[in-house]
């Protein structure tokens, strides 16, 4: 939720700051706005909506200064407005802040604040943080940014510059992610490293509390005792280019096309035809894997879906009761956990809150953490006991697509890893399913080039208002993830299903021409499925199912049939969820809606 950027350099700051800004809209896209030092003031320009907006105010008001900072908004305390929008200054104008996070104790702060005189113009949480600075400030910007912070409560990562210290950028991070970026003669800060990459691939990747002053001279860490904290260099190895669209009308249609590499890449090395699985990165041994009596599988949104397929794999080969729960309804209701729980917390930025939180109650606990998270360094990775990284690149519409379908590697992966050590399953089923996964890459890139059909499917459902997603056993688990990708970016009311419940209630929803997308691809189930298919067929549905090849039986049931490749049932969700995903993308571009940017959505998601 909302990005900051910061830079001092000898470059025109305003340029590089909407740069990075324009690589960190997929974290809000409410307001936007920059604070630059421009002959010795602070020039602050911000507007209500999208980047777009400031960059043509910004045509008309060059700015030359070579210090500033910049904002990306997701409203959460006050409408989106120019006034709420971001940065935020003190009542003279002479410090400037941005923050991404909630100061949750603001309300004390800025009654205090105003009994000592300040005035507040917004409805933001964030205005109390410039008011503290000025409140502290004593002729050092650090000093005082230190004891404002102090006064804090919530998550915050915020850059701070100031008229009378026109060198410095203060930056400071806490439950909110930060990225301090090296280049030669300028250093950046922002939310996330797509940010910086057109400048500079070497990063520091700031842990809770650690403070960034960044002068003419370089750039140093302190601790919140002032000591100066030695970081290594994280050198980023991926190309600018893995975040740009290249050559694709949007990131999410590019996201889906990546697919078969991030399956590729998610699995190499780890899992090879004749080895054990290889888990360098995990460091659990063999006993603690046969301790544990229970696993949670803890996530939001998309994550929270992959974590569905996870428990039937994982339960299916390594034998172990699984419990999947949404983050933020697990972490308030006293969840038995003790030191024989294993926790997997899935993540793809490694930074959602209420996911970060259920982690933080699990290890309160003594229960181990795996993370499963596609974001080097991000705050799950760093907290979990181990890391099992999904290889996908970075995502950046808000809709996820390859991060879902790696998830689901990592998770065939650790259930794997869990049979292997504890002798769960036969060795030769085990290599079936390794088999089954090696060739997955190939079999999505298959199912890929069914897009032009799917595309004519799209056209014929764009206008309904409702549309309903059936299945069964992982089927279900997909339908419910296919469901979401269709409300998210085209914003038609959609409700998924098992289809053996339907006829406790939401069939009486069924009439004349609803539109039904039924999953068909477990084998075991088939024949169930097509009953249920067919009772809603019997009441007038029309009826899109995805199904196996060699299933083409359906044909006589349903409308129209789109067919994956057969594989193992285990293994369907990463081919039957691609179609899923383009028909969500061709509706929505058939509707005219704005693919990467849903409305009222953010990809981070780091508030409760
Ligand atoms: C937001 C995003 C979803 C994502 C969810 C969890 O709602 O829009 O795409 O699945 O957060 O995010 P995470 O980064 O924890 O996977």
């Amino acid at each position: 939720m909302c990005g900051i950027v910061g830079y001092l350099g000898k470059n025109r700051a305003a340029d590089i700051l909407i740069d990075g800004l324009s690589k960190l809209e997929y974290r809000g896209y409410d307001s936007a706005g920059v604070a630059i030092i421009e002959n010795s003031d602070i020039d602050v320009n911000k507007c209500k909506g999208r980047l777009a907006n400031l960059q043509e105010k910004l045509k008309e008001h060059v700015l030359d200064g070579k210090i500033g900072i910049g904002h990306t908004r997701w409203a959460t305390h006050g409408e989106p407005s120019d006034v709420n929008s971001h940065p935020h200054t003190n009542e003279s104008g002479t410090i400037a802040v941005v923050h991404n996070g909630i100061i949750e104790n603001y309300l004390v702060l800025r009654e205090w604040l105003s009994s000592e005189g300040y005035k507040f113009v917004s409805e933001t949480d964030t205005e109390v943080i410039p008011h503290l600075v000025d409140y502290y400030y004593e002729g050092d910007l650090l000093d005082a940014v230190m004891k404002a912070v102090k006064r804090m409560e919530g998550s915050y990562a915020i850059g701070v510059i100031c008229k009378d210290e026109p060198n410095k950028l203060i930056a400071v991070r806490k439950d909110s992610p930060l990225i301090v970026g090296v280049g030669k003669d300028e250093s950046f800060i922002a939310s996330d490293i797509p940010a910086v990459l057109n400048y500079t691939r070497d990063v520091y990747l700031l842990e809770d509390n650690e403070f960034v002053l960044i002068e003419d001279k370089g750039i140093t860490i302190l601790d919140e005792n002032k000591k100066k904290v030695e970081k290594e260099i994280y050198h980023v190895t991926w190309n600018a280019d893995a975040a740009e669209k290249g050559g694709y009308e949007h990131f999410m249609l590019k996201e889906i096309h990546e697919q078969p590499k991030a399956i590729k890449d998610t699995l190499t090395s780890r899992v090879v035809k004749g080895q054990k699985i290889n888990l360098d990165s995990i460091n659990i041994t063999k006993e603690q894997i046969q301790d544990i009596d229970k696993i949670y599988i803890v996530a939001c949104g998309t994550a929270y879906h992959a974590g569905l397929v996870g428990k039937t794999a994982i339960e299916k080969l390594a034998k172990v009761p699984v419990e999947v729960e949404v983050a933020s309804e697990f972490r308030y209701r006293e969840p038995l956990i003790n030191e024989r729980t294993l926790m997997i917390v899935i993540s793809q930025s490694g930074e959602t809150a209420d996911t970060l939180a259920a982690l933080r109650l699990a290890k309160a606990e003594n229960a181990r953490v795996i993370a499963v998270t596609n974001v080097v360094g991000s705050s799950v990775s760093r907290e979990a006991d181990d890391v099992l990284y999904t290889w996908a690149g970075p995502e950046i519409a808000v809709a996820s697509t390859k991060a879902y379908v790696t998830q689901l590697i990592a998770m065939y992966i650790i259930a794997l890893y869990f049979a292997e050590n504890k002798g769960s399953i036969r060795q030769s089923e085990i290599d079936k399913i390794k088999c089954g996964l090696l060739n997955l890459s190939e079999e999505a890139a298959e199912v890929l080039n069914q897009k032009d059909i799917i595309k004519d499917f799209a056209k014929k459902i764009c206008n309904d208002k409702d549309m309903y997603f059936l299945g069964r056993g992982l089927d279900y688990a997909v339908a419910l993830e296919g469901s979401l990708k269709l409300k998210e970016i085209s914003y038609i009311h959609s409700e998924a299903y098992a289809g053996g419940e339907l006829k406790h209630g939401p069939i009486a929803l069924i009439e004349k021409g609803t539109k039904v997308i039924a999953l068909a691809t477990q084998e075991h189930l088939f024949d169930k499925m097509l009953s249920n298919i067919k009772e809603v067929k019997t009441r007038g549905a029309n009826v899109i199912a995805i199904a196996m090849e060699g299933h083409d039986v359906i044909e006589k049931t349903v409308d129209s049939a789109i067919y994956i490749p057969r594989v193992k049932s285990l293994l369907a969700p990463i081919l039957s969820v691609i179609p899923l995903q383009l028909l969500s993308y061709y509706v929505s571009i058939e509707k005219g809606c704005d693919v990467d940017k849903p409305r009222n959505l953010a990809k981070s998601v780091t508030v409760e």
